[in-house]
């Protein structure tokens, strides 16, 4: 899907329609709505525990069910193939809520952890232009090693620093030059990807809030010491955010 609303082979995207029923969708949003006050870190994130009920809500739907199954399959084959390795272990959750007031989180080109990412959007933001949705590149990266991992971080992480005016208008001249493709999310589809060798980013959020689940698949451990480092370098540009 791209923003013409329209799917082909070559779209690094695969969507599942309606995996998620209406009503669990009521139900996690009216959770959050409870708790969301509490929330911190500054960057709308909340990993663990709600994130994985939720998860577990959603595999009593047979639909869901199936496309997780075939995402993680392809996903474990892919690894094999390209990696040479046989990945398992336990996925990452993450929640993550960003409304007008967190400049920081948009705008932020990167590459996951995790091989497979299955994003479902739980509550749109207002408007269209500005409602934080998600933009992927359509060329994925070819090397993987771990230096190259090392190397491709690191320059993202400083690309991150930059005012949001400035990674604003980097993503606006890839679109504009036909790399990247903005992804119109709808609440109640999954969104599938291989976040590992896909470029990605969100757009900000003017008006209102958007809410996404996240699930991250199988890690195979080429970030090594850099996540420490990346957490730090966040923190540290999230205080910045607050202050200014
Ligand atoms: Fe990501």
């Amino acid at each position: 899907m791209n923003d013409n609303n329209q799917t082909d082979q070559r779209d690094p995207v695969r969507v599942f329609e309606g995996v998620v029923p209406h009503s669990l969708l009521e139900y996690m949003n009216s959770s959050i709505d409870t708790a969301r006050h509490e929330w911190r870190p500054a960057d709308g994130r909340r990993a663990a525990t709600m994130a994985r009920n939720f998860a577990e809500l959603l595999r009593a739907s047979d639909s869901f069910n199936a496309m997780e199954s075939r995402a993680c399959s392809a996903a474990r084959g892919w690894a094999a193939v390209v990696l040479g390795k046989e990945l398992n272990g336990e996925p990452l959750y993450v929640l993550r809520c960003v409304d007008s007031g967190m400049p920081s989180q948009s705008y932020l080109r990167h590459y996951d952890s995790h091989i497979l990412t299955i994003l479902i959007i739980l509550q749109l933001a207002d408007g269209y232009d500005r409602c934080g949705d998600l933009v992927v590149y359509k060329r994925q990266r070819e090397s993987i090693s771990l230096i190259a991992n090392v190397r491709t971080k690191t320059w993202l992480m400083i690309e991150h620093a930059l005012p949001l005016p400035v990674r604003r208008a980097l993503l606006d001249r890839d679109r504009s030059r036909g790399r990247c493709d903005r992804i119109v999310c709808l609440p109640g589809n999954a969104y599938v990807f291989n976040g590992f060798v896909t470029l990605h980013s969100n757009f900000d959020v003017e008006s209102g809030e958007r809410r996404s689940l996240i699930i991250h698949y199988y890690d195979p451990g080429l970030t090594a010491g850099l996540q420490r480092i990346t957490q730090t370098f966040r923190g540290f540009r999230d205080r910045l955010a607050d202050l200014f």
